[in-house]
């Protein structure tokens, strides 16, 4: 009896010890889980609760009219979302505060409006850094290597997941797919996308960035425009602040008194997402009514 178990007993120890030797699993996340409740529940801070007024300034004052005229005036509670949004660019986060006035605007319950922000990750609803990285670990990134990414990012940073670093120029934030994964791997800055990277590309971008709020005097936080949180120079990924800047198409750089930023897009020299190693099809002479009648009769 014995002697039949002693080859079974020998193959299932030896793919036992072979399975401690090799990990055999990969996490969906390459950061650590973020608790649910961290994502949905407001904890009053010194920068974040109900007794900071908010209001928004003259201009997206106008710029809300704008907005509403676009729905019934019954239904103004569809423009929640592009008001959120104004009201993140302005004070650098959506608070608690906005929220608020967002809710006081649109005659809603204002658990409404927290329902939205807290659903929709785009909404900050804690101070960022001046430049928000959020990197893109889904399937399409993740098999081109954004673990190379993501590692450049703490790395050179210091900081992990959800983390702003001291200077409070940089926060690092993983997601899920940004839609741009024909340019895989790739980080999402501010409103800017830059694609094609690997290690050493994204070790130069965030160099870049540094160099250019360094120079530029750029302040930390978040470029909002009210409440001094991110007042400061305008660089390469401050949409709000951007009409200073140049492109300077040779050097593919933003250009902000004198300082280069890295123009968004792919990093690799691609001009979109067309094949990285050039056409492989459909690279001959365009077929038309000439090429197939040579006689002229058709
Ligand atoms: S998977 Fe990264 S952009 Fe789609």
């Amino acid at each position: 009896m014995a002697s039949k178990l002693t080859p079974f007993l020998f193959r299932s120890s030896a793919r036992a010890l072979r399975q401690f030797q090799r990990a055999q699993w990969r996490p969906f996340s390459a950061a650590p889980a973020s608790r649910s409740a961290g994502l949905v529940v407001h904890r009053d801070t010194p920068d974040n609760n109900a007794s900071i007024p908010f209001k928004f300034t003259a201009q997206n004052e106008e710029l809300i009219q704008e907005i509403l005229s676009r729905y019934p005036s019954q239904y103004k509670k569809a423009a929640v979302m592009p008001l959120l949004d104004l009201g993140q660019r302005q004070h650098g986060f959506t608070s608690i505060s906005v929220m608020n006035e967002v809710a006081r605007l649109l005659e809603m319950p204002p658990m409404r409006v927290y329902e939205v922000a807290t659903f929709y990750t785009m909404y900050n609803r804690n101070p960022v850094g001046r430049f928000h990285v959020q990197v893109c670990t889904t399937t399409p990134c993740m098999l081109r290597d954004s673990d190379a990414v993501w590692k450049a990012c703490q790395d050179h940073l210091g900081i992990h997941h959800g983390e702003t670093t001291k200077d409070g120029l940089f926060t690092l934030t993983e997601v899920e797919c940004l839609g741009a994964c024909a340019n895989a791997p790739m980080v999402q800055i501010n409103d800017d996308y830059y694609e094609d990277l690997t290690y050493d590309t994204t070790v130069s971008l965030l160099k870049a960035l540094q160099n250019a709020a360094e120079k530029t005097g750029a302040q930390p936080g978040a470029p909002g425009l009210t409440g001094g949180a991110g007042k400061g120079a305008a660089i390469g990924t401050d949409r709000n602040v951007k009409s200073g800047n140049e492109i300077n198409e040779q050097g593919r750089a933003y250009e902000a008194g004198g300082v280069k930023a890295p123009t968004p897009g792919p990093l690799s020299g691609r001009k979109s997402c067309e094949p990285a190693a050039g056409l492989t099809s459909l690279t001959g002479e365009p077929w038309g009514n000439e090429t197939l009648r040579k006689d002229g009769q058709l």
